[in-house]
């Protein structure tokens, strides 16, 4: 079952009943200022910080789910009835409804009565202000009074202690009202300098700021008094709940349109500029008024549409496909590639799973992203790779996240994932193959950001390599530290202590546990950073990374092979995990996957026997499990991978973002059928006939699915915020339509499902546009390639040297 559908044309998902399983949402804003917006128009704001600078309040896990949000409410003001043209909060009946969810807005559009109401909310490019155009019609054959109020309550700036230090929030909220405009100001009296606006285009009718007085005692935001009486009370907040309201008094004649904007901005002034009069405590308002005064102009707002438009245009243009499968291409041209440009923006904080209170950017998932939006915003790609990097650690590890408002690591959550800091080394491969920029190897950056650390970034590369080898457990592998890329197999931990946190605590020196993924990971890290070194002239380095990397290889196959399958990891007894020997959890998916793409056992056979083991003992039609067995019980050895259920994130979920690992395995053992059969399980666009057991986001990938296990098998969880948007972009653009930045440039070599006869792509690529048709002649994958109509050897097509900016490049397939 189908809650809406997409319009390709458009680049937007149609929902078409706002009663969808759970909330459908979509973003706002992509430089600083970010939103959350749900279908019917909950979620909320924030300036860079979800937690650290939230500007409106959004209620998580509520009843209903998706509760508090950017709220319009409508008045008949002759019949007293009112309604919200968002469904939500009032969720009266609607005769008409649908949000067209875009890239970067979202329009809500409905009718009541007669009465047409189409709000576009977006974020104007280089702007930290949200618009709301709020377009209403009179269908009726007769005149009609409306009353338009907005809404929104505004956060006290620091989510977290918002949501839980009443006995000092209860005092403190402030604001101002001034020329129509509310100005929330909690706190700007002592040390913040910046305070958030809201202001509409019409004339006021009235105006209120105090939470209370809007809704009435004893009342929610699904009947609010001054929506019932018609009026508001302007109402001045003073400490409680500061909110902001507008009321908008609309006569429409049969037929007639109106549009109505409201702006809800974030603005910072000067410290020694802060109050006009400057010893007075009111906001100054010089700096601010000119852009309340430009987007207040109906002209102003479309043009800064257009140009948003112009720039997601831009963005998805530089890679386009057309293959025999909707689903491939939907996917491709606009929401994978949209859905990496959220994770690059919010990395893992705000979304309907994750509260904006709960983490800052993880290193490990930040270098993954990177994978999925460096061909899109290259030099933002650089920024984020010196931020990562300098919250490295002198000995080479790594925080585990950073807050990306002071940039600097997240001490409760503290480093020694073992893991994280070979995914530098994957990331800084990835920017380097997109853009050929090796300039980046030699910008200086600190460690722990302590100034005068600062060494070169390939320094940074050199000292992550070290850190797995300085780490070697009793059977060469990596030590796994308190975890590696499986959060939670927490093979030091020893919880025994409830709600002890399995992320910071750890019980044991860790000398034994060692993890096989890491193994996998720093044999492709090795490789990537030996290919790098050879490259910069360090032919020592590259000479000792594939050394080790081949030493670590043989280790592997000695060590990390159960006979038809990778092991997983070795426990703090030394006892296998991941083996036929265990009991429960006897094969993982993360090894086969890494190992194979770490090029471990593609010779021998070994590769293809753990890819035979995932077909037979790990794949489901909802997409591949994590593990099996699933743990029936919590093993105090293992950790946080015990405590869910059968079938649930870890233990035996379907987590997506290790099924493309093994797509671009089985890219690799030439299994073109397989690799996009996988792809297609968990293709967020090739499940939405299945909506209503999916149940999130037909459009995004979410991090679970749940596992064969699970009484919900089938049902996702934690969408847009995962990895799975750049490992999965990854694979079909790169494995599966094969089109591969590589050091010296692109490499066209595509790994099909035999019943395609090819497609075509365009990629833009170090300044010049590729124009790239693979037709099948054979059923294999070996690829000959014509450039501008030129045999050429290899199926690496290097940056013409003519200055030429456009290339056609014709592969074929035998
Ligand atoms: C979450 C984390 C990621 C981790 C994964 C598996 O997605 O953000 O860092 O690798 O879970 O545990
Ligand atoms: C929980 C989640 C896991 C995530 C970790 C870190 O353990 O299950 O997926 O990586 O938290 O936030």
């Amino acid at each position: 079952m189908k809650y809406g559908h997409f319009d390709d044309a458009n680049r937007e998902y149609v929902i078409t009943r706002p009663d969808t399983p759970l909330p459908w949402i979509n973003y706002l804003g992509c430089q600083s200022y970010f939103g959350i917006i749900s279908a019917t128009g909950g979620g909320y704001s924030y300036y860079r910080d979800a937690r650290l600078r939230r500007l409106t309040r959004g209620r998580y896990n509520n009843v209903p789910f998706d509760f508090g949000g950017r709220y319009i409410y409508l008045r008949d003001d002759k019949s007293g009835e009112y309604w919200s043209p968002s469904w939500m909060p009032t969720r009266g009946k609607l005769d008409d409804y649908s949000c067209r969810h875009g890239m970067g807005y979202s329009v809500i559009s409905s009718k009541h009565d007669g009465i047409s109401a189409s709000t576009r909310y977006f974020v104007p490019l280089d702007e930290t202000l949200e618009i709301w155009q709020l377009t209403l019609t009179n269908e009726r054959s007769t005149p009609v009074e409306l009353s338009a109020f907005s809404s929104v309550e505004f956060c006290l700036w620091e989510a977290l202690d918002d949501f839980t230090n009443f006995q000092r929030n209860f005092s403190t909220g402030q604001v101002e009202v001034d020329d129509e405009v509310i100005y929330h100001k909690t706190e700007y009296r002592e040390r913040r300098n910046h305070f958030a606006w809201f202001a509409c285009s019409e004339k006021l009718a009235g105006f209120d700021t105090q939470r209370e007085a809007f809704l009435g005692p004893w009342r929610g935001w699904d009947e609010p008094a001054a929506v019932e009486r018609g009026a508001s009370s302007g109402s001045i907040a003073h400490g409680w709940s500061p909110i902001g309201s507008h009321h908008v008094r609309v006569a429409l004649k049969p037929g007639e349109s109106r549009q109505i904007i409201f702006v809800l901005g974030y603005h910072e002034n000067p410290a020694d500029a802060k109050f006009d009069p400057p010893n007075s405590q009111t906001i100054n308002k010089k700096t601010v008024k000119p852009l309340i005064a430009k987007y207040r102009d109906k002209v102003q707002v479309d043009a800064a549409f257009e140009r948003l438009r112009a720039h997601w245009d831009t963005l998805l243009g530089v890679y386009q496909t057309h293959t025999p499968d909707i689903h491939t291409d939907r996917m491709v041209n606009v929401w994978n590639a949209y859905q990496c440009m959220a994770t690059f923006n919010m990395s893992r904080s705000a979304s309907t799973f994750e509260s904006g209170i709960g983490r800052g950017l993880g290193f490990r998932d930040s270098n993954q992203d990177l994978l999925g939006f460096v061909h899109m915003v290259p030099e933002r790609a650089r920024e984020r790779i010196l931020d990562l990097a300098a919250t490295q650690l002198p000995t080479g590890g790594a925080y585990h996240q950073y807050q990306p408002l002071t940039k600097k690591g997240n001490n409760d959550i503290g480093g020694n994932f073992n893991d994280d800091p070979h995914w530098l080394i994957v990331g800084v491969g990835a920017y380097l193959k997109e853009t050929g920029d090796w300039s980046i190897l030699d910008e200086p950056v600190p460690f722990d950001n302590a100034p005068g650390s600062e060494q070169p970034l390939y320094e940074h590369l050199r000292r992550s390599f070290r850190y797995a080898l300085e780490r070697l457990g009793p059977h060469g592998l990596p030590l796994i530290g308190r975890a590696d890329w499986n959060d939670c197999l927490n093979l030091n931990c020893f919880s025994n202590t409830p709600g002890e946190s399995f992320q910071t605590t750890t019980s044991k020196d860790g000398k034994v546990a060692e993890s096989v993924f890491i193994a996998g990971l720093f044999v492709l890290a090795a490789k990537e950073l030996a290919a790098i070194a050879e490259r910069r002239g360090a032919k020592d380095d590259a000479k000792t990374c594939l050394a080790e990397a081949e030493r670590m290889d043989a280790t592997v196959r000695k060590h990390g092979w159960d006979g038809e399958w990778f092991v997983r990891a070795y426990d703090d007894f030394g006892r296998k995990i991941g083996s036929k020997e265990c009991e429960e959890g006897k094969i993982f998916i993360e090894p086969q996957g890494f190992c194979v793409l770490a090029g471990i056992g593609l010779e021998d056979g070994m590769a293809k026997k753990a890819l035979e083991s995932v077909k037979t003992h790990l794949a489901t039609p909802h997409g591949i499990v994590l593990q099996q067995p699933a743990y029936s019980r919590y093993y105090i050895e293992y950790g946080e991978i015990s405590t869910y259920p059968p079938g649930y994130k870890e233990n035996a979920g379907i987590f997506c973002h290790n099924n493309p690992w093994v797509v671009i395995a089985e890219t690799m053992v030439g299994n073109g059928d397989a690799a996009h059969d996988y792809y297609s399980r968990i293709n967020p666009s090739a499940r939405e006939a299945i909506s209503d057991v999916h149940r999130c986001e037909p459009y995004v990938y979410a991090q679970m699915i749940a596992g064969r296990d699970a009484p919900t098998h089938g049902e996702a969880k934690n969408s847009w915020l995962t990895g799975t948007a750049a490992w999965n972009y990854y694979a079909i653009t790169q494995w599966i339509l094969g089109i591969r930045p590589e050091y010296e440039g692109l490499r066209i070599a595509p790994v099909l499902p035999a019943q395609w006869p090819g497609f075509s792509a365009m990629r833009k690529f170090r300044g010049v546009t590729y124009r790239i048709a693979v037709s099948r002649k054979g059923p294999g994958n070996k690829v000959s390639l014509k450039v501008d109509g030129k045999p050429i050897d290899g199926a690496v097509v290097a940056p013409p040297k003519d200055g030429k900016n456009e290339v056609a490049v014709e592969a074929v397939l035998s």
